[in-house]
């Protein structure tokens, strides 16, 4: 009898699910916790491993791709506002360690244009200390519903006091006295440091506009080269370049 590979999957899929217990169990009596967590994520793994779907029919092909970088980036924001994807503007930004060790982490991309892609953050946290001492960065969303991720390389310079205050007053008030709140990255005694602070700028602030910190603001990344990647069947994806020369993008595949 010929069984379909769905069916199978299915079956699979169930068999794990009944013996895999996504709760983690922390203490285990006699059981090193090592012991016990390797097993557990052995099963979290196995369990991943058989939902893994294959990638999709859309891939990525020089005919019906733009040539200009900008324009296909827009295009893939605007099929995740049409696919409902949660945080579709998350974006990893790079930056180079003071300590020399590469730097990551999640900001919200708050505008793109021909210049390029603009965050807000605090200019003296550790990404704001790292971009004052070398300005290359970059940038990585990962949209796993379409199956597309985009790199994106480049230099990190700050936007205009004027963007920045454009920016700051559109936030709702409770984000505006955070970031007064908020010497991002550096150590705090404990929470209720963090919350007495607020009070006391709520104060400050009380009956007027909150001012922009002066080291609050924005930075616009300016793209030398993107890598788009769409995901194809058997892992033989697909992967375009596209590399700044002088003032044209030159566009190269990649293997997979
Ligand atoms: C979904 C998400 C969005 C975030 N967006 C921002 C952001 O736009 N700006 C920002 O400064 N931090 C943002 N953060 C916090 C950063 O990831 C990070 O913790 C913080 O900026 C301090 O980083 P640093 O110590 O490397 O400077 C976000 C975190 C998450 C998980």
């Amino acid at each position: 009898m010929k069984v379909s590979r769905t069916k199978n999957k299915k079956n699979e899929l169930a068999g794990i699910r009944r013996e895999y217990n996504p709760e983690p169990v922390r203490a285990t009596p006699g059981l090193h916790p090592f012991q016990h967590s390797r097993y557990w994520f052995q099963q979290a793994l196995r369990a991943l491993a058989v939902m893994k779907r294959e990638y999709g029919k859309g891939g990525l092909s020089e005919e019906t791709s733009s040539p200009d970088p900008f324009e296909l980036f827009q295009v893939w924001f605007a099929d995740t506002l049409k696919a409902r994807l949660l945080d579709p503007n998350a974006m990893t930004l790079s930056t180079l360690g003071l300590d020399g060790r590469p730097a990551v982490r999640t900001v919200l991309l708050k505008g793109f244009d021909e210049k390029g892609f603009v965050f807000f953050t605090n200019y003296e946290s550790q990404k704001g200390r790292e971009l004052a001492r070398k300005s290359t960065a970059g940038l990585l969303f990962y949209w796993p519903t379409l199956a597309r991720q985009v790199r994106v390389d480049g230099r990190a310079v700050r936007v205009s006091a004027r963007e920045s205050d454009e920016y700051f007053h559109s936030r709702p008030r409770g984000s505006q006295i955070s970031a007064w709140v908020s010497r991002q990255s550096q150590r705090v005694p404990d929470r209720e440091y963090l919350e007495n602070k607020t009070v006391e700028f709520e104060k400050r602030f009380k009956g007027k506009a909150v001012a922009r910190p002066p080291y609050w603001g924005g930075y616009r990344l300016v793209p030398d080269r993107f890598e788009f990647w769409s995901g194809k069947p058997n892992r033989l994806h697909d992967r375009l370049r596209y590399v700044l020369q002088g003032r044209r993008w030159l566009r190269e595949r990649l293997s997979p």
